[in-house]
């Protein structure tokens, strides 16, 4: 075997034997480095005569250009190996449980949000937001409350101050801008639910400044009061989880609708506890109403050929009266036993069928 044979067998061995890549970083140094054996081979080439030059030059080229394809080919195989090493040692068991310990809840409030757009989800309702910063116009005036309309004074707004522009932004009192929201932006069929935070400068047992409201709207070429009824009706079902519910329809007033109807729950509350769909007691559940031609007009909607419902009414409310909550601030002292008491197991989301308080 000549010489340069035999080098080619060394640096190939080194090269296979190489066990990571700072090893063969090293082997590649003492082969191809400046002073490594094939570069110096390489540089012996100029004190050579023509003639040994023409013989010697393919052989150590060919030396060269080997013993780079293999510590590159090396070098791959020891990447992949890596890799493979990390893959199999950083696995996640995804079977393992849970851990048990608690680690946070979800609030009642949350759970409520959720619960509610899931029941209206489920009957075909898409989730709509809105800003709880909201213009004056889209919270009043397009919802048919003109400035100076006796109607304003129902809700105790916190009004934000003036823009550079003039414009007037609210806190939302209600969530029934979103409707407005949704009807600048949707052609009809639309059927929406906005669950949100709204405000009002109100602050007793049973009311916060901050609180949360839900909003339904539907509009379509033929929707009625039937309708309306039904929807709530399923939703209480669906809420209170018994299989039957009974309403009474209470005439009212909303700028927003014509004819407005306020919907009440019949319950029992004897014996300190509430019972759905049976007793002699009312409770409030929301308003509604058909929308009025007029907001569909001011929301671009063509009052001639569609019409709708809406209807919205009072989150906090909801989960006190299911969870047994007595007073509403509680919810927002962010006291942690109380929390630990009232929360939700957080990885139980509520859905109809897998059950929506477990
Ligand atoms: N926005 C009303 C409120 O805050 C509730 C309401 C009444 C919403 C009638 C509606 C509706 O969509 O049709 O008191």
């Amino acid at each position: 075997m000549s010489d340069i044979q035999a080098l080619e067998r060394q640096i190939l061995d080194a090269i296979a034997s190489a066990a990571d890549e700072a090893a063969l970083e090293a082997v590649r140094v003492s082969v191809l480095g400046k002073k490594g054996s094939v570069s110096e081979l390489l540089k012996s080439l100029g004190g050579m005569t023509p003639d040994e030059r023409k013989s010697n030059g393919p052989l150590f080229n060919g030396l060269r250009d080997r013993a780079t394809a293999a510590i590159a080919a090396r070098k791959t195989a020891l990447e992949e190996g890596a890799l493979n090493a990390r893959l199999t040692f950083e696995r996640v068991d995804i079977s393992l449980p849970v851990r048990p310990e608690p680690v946070g809840s979800v609030h009642p409030v949350s759970q409520v949000l959720d619960e509610v757009t899931a029941i209206f989800a489920d009957l075909g309702f898409a989730v709509a937001e809105g800003p709880d910063v909201e213009f004056d116009d889209y919270n009043f005036t397009k919802l048919n409350i003109p400035p100076d309309h006796p109607a304003r004074q129902m809700h105790d707004t916190f009004y934000v101050a003036k823009q550079a522009d003039g414009s007037q932004h609210v806190l939302r009192t209600h969530t029934s801008p979103v409707q407005v929201r949704t009807m600048l932006q949707q052609k009809p069929p639309i059927r929406i639910i906005s669950p949100g935070r709204t405000y009002r400068v109100d602050s007793d047992a049973t009311h916060s400044p901050m609180f949360h409201q839900f909003e339904g709207l539907v509009i379509d070429e033929v929707t009625h009061l039937g309708h309306l009824k039904w929807t709530l009706e399923e939703f209480c079902k669906a809420f209170f989880e018994v299989d039957k519910v009974e309403m009474r329809a209470r005439p009212s007033f909303f700028p927003f609708t014509e004819p407005s109807v306020e919907w009440d729950l019949r319950c029992d509350r004897s014996g300190g506890q509430i019972k759905f769909g049976q007793g002699n007691d009312w409770l409030e559940l929301a308003g509604s109403g058909m929308v009025h031609p007029r907001v569909l007009e001011l929301c671009g909607i063509d009052s001639k050929r569609y019409q709708g419902y809406a209807f919205g009414g009072g989150i906090d409310r909801l989960a006190m009266l299911k969870y047994g909550i007595p007073d509403i601030r509680s919810f927002f002292e962010s006291d942690l036993r109380w929390l630990r008491h009232y929360g939700f197991a957080a990885l139980d989301l509520p859905t109809l069928d897998g059950g929506l308080s477990r």
